[in-house]
């Protein structure tokens, strides 16, 4: 399913789920742009790809349909300072990077992790948010405890993931079941579909806290560290530039915990570790 939505990067976000009401910190745009020279230059406005669901990153608000979600309100606060309007496109994450290389979509935040395969395709800021992967399984399973009990087994995860790839290199004799979906990954693990699921952390965990209360739990420690960046289609370098700007300019003045705060419910722990990794 494709939708396209316009938004203005001004927009206040309410959101719905678990961590409700309030509005995003927007502090005032900057406007750092200006074009010209070598690495593409600034356009005025630019198309956003994010995936259909990734909560808490982006979603749909149960009522009107809204994109909400981390990953939405840490873009418009990027567009608002340095300078440029957002045209947001929803499409499934395992499109969007073929998406970027056609030229669709210019920029694309939907909670991706930085690889060096994704980075022959694709140019990434500087990382906004500290991941890894985690280990779901059915609320009454007592046989799955870490990573090395799912030998062998059935593991759910999303099409295109770094979570996919990580059962098909490290996880003898799995098979992974991949979704387009991730919901239906969930649903796998909840009925007869699979015996595990493996996803992002911050995903499984508020999943956990929200749908998924009483039929899923985590198991065993985080795996593999995973840095998640802003990918930008090749040849724009000056736009990598002045977001990476404005990344670290929220990251110092707080914005960035605010908007953390508005989602997670807490601080990020790895605050200081996120500040050291920009550029
Ligand atoms: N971080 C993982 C990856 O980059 C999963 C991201 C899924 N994001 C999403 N919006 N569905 O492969």
């Amino acid at each position: 399913m494709n939708s396209t939505r316009r938004i203005t990067s001004t927009a206040a976000i309410a959101a719905t789920v678990l961590l409700a009401g309030g509005l995003a910190g927007c502090s005032g745009g900057d406007d750092a742009g200006e074009g010209g020279g070598d690495g593409g230059g600034l356009e005025d406005s630019y198309t956003v790809a994010t995936d259909t669901s990734f909560v808490p990153f982006e979603f749909q608000e149960e009522e009107g349909g809204e994109y909400v979600g981390f990953d939405i309100d840490i873009i418009n606060e990027i567009a608002d300072r340095v300078g440029f309007e957002i045209e947001l496109e929803t499409t499934n994450f395992d499109g969007i990077i073929p998406g970027m290389q056609t030229g669709t979509f210019d920029i694309a935040i939907a909670g991706m992790t930085i690889t060096e395969e994704r980075r022959e395709a694709v140019d990434f800021t500087s990382p906004y948010y500290k991941s890894g992967l985690r280990i779901g399984v059915p609320a009454d399973d007592d046989t799955i405890t870490s990573i090395d009990d799912l030998e062998g087994k059935t593991i759910a995860t999303r099409l295109g993931s770094t979570s996919a790839n990580y059962i098909e290199e490290n996880i003898e004799g799995a098979t992974p079941n991949t979704y387009e979906q991730l919901d239906q990954a969930y649903l796998a693990v909840e009925g007869d579909g699979a015996d595990a699921v493996l996803y992002d952390a911050p995903n499984v965990e508020y999943y956990i806290l929200t749908a998924g209360e009483g039929k899923l739990k985590t198991v065993g420690e985080l795996i593999e560290a995973q840095d998640y960046g802003i990918a930008v289609g090749k040849g724009n370098e000056e736009l990598v530039t002045a977001m990476n700007e404005s990344l670290a300019e929220m990251i110092d003045d707080g914005t960035y915990t605010e908007i953390f705060k508005e989602w997670f419910g807490e601080e990020p722990e790895w605050l200081d570790d996120l500040a050291a990794s920009q550029d």
